[in-house]
């Protein structure tokens, strides 16, 4: 059996209200199958109580344990330590405001996923009606990590965002009863389809293989193709003797 090793986690501590964030460092003992989030977890049982750190399912499937481990965007509870080195720096997803330490408020995110609807689940997988409020887009698990990596996020507060973005694309391709012209004319903007610069850094670190970067392109071509009609009607009009 291998032996485990020990890892220096250097992790990003800060509270609303501190002068300035601060890094701990916690010595952790790493197996070959040891996690992040593993390794969190133990920090907090045997180190440190009050290292704030999010989670819920354990299996790459809620989104809700995002944050950057040596600088690129993760989830906490799939990422194994063994090959990251000897001092691994784990902080939380950039672009957010922190609620604590490596927790991010996630409102961000969902601001850019209403205007297009956040869609979509089948009717049928619905639980109820009172669970309306809570359908969401395919494939994404509404994890944040590709607004975390995108640069042009990181620069621009009103980008619609690469999960977005994709949620729109996805729409589109199977309305079902949503709106689709409001859509179309959402990314249809300097904030929306056409901001993005070709970065794929998104589609590197989604884990849900959504691939916004490629979701982004088809989004422009369906736009091209949609206003070609239109332009090709002031052509003409412009033309008419
Ligand atoms: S598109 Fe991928 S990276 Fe972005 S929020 Fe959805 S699952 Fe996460
Ligand atoms: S704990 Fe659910 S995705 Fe990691």
């Amino acid at each position: 059996m291998r032996q485990s090793r020990a890892v220096r986690l250097k992790v990003f501590r800060y509270r609303p209200g501190d002068q300035a964030p601060r890094y701990d460092q916690f010595p952790v003992p790493v197996g070959p199958r040891t996690t992040v989030l593993d390794a969190l977890l133990a920090v907090r049982r045997q180190q440190d109580p009050s290292l704030t750190v999010r989670h819920s399912c354990l299996h790459a499937s809620c989104g809700t344990c995002g944050l950057r481990v040596n600088g690129r965007e993760v989830l906490a509870c799939v990422t194994r330590l063994e090959g990251l080195g000897d001092e691994v720096v784990v902080e939380p997803l950039a672009g957010a405001p922190v609620a604590g330490d490596l927790v991010v408020d996630m409102e961000g995110l969902y601001r850019r996923l209403e205007p297009v609807g956040r869609p979509l689940v089948r009717s049928s997988e619905r639980a109820g009606p009172e669970l309306e409020e809570l359908v969401r887009f395919e494939d994404c698990i509404e994890c944040g990590l590709c607004l975390s990596a995108c640069p042009v996020a990181a620069t621009d507060a009103g980008y619609l965002g690469p999960a977005a973005l994709a949620a729109a694309g996805r729409l589109l391709d199977e309305p079902r009863g949503a709106d689709r012209k409001a859509v179309l004319g959402r990314v249809d903007d300097d904030h929306g389809a056409w901001r993005c610069h070709l970065a794929f850094e998104c589609s590197e670190v989604c884990p849900a293989g959504v691939d916004p970067a490629g979701a982004i392109m088809g989004l422009r071509r369906r736009l091209l193709r949609e206003r070609l009609p239109r332009l090709a009607g002031r052509r003409d009009q412009a033309v008419r003797p």
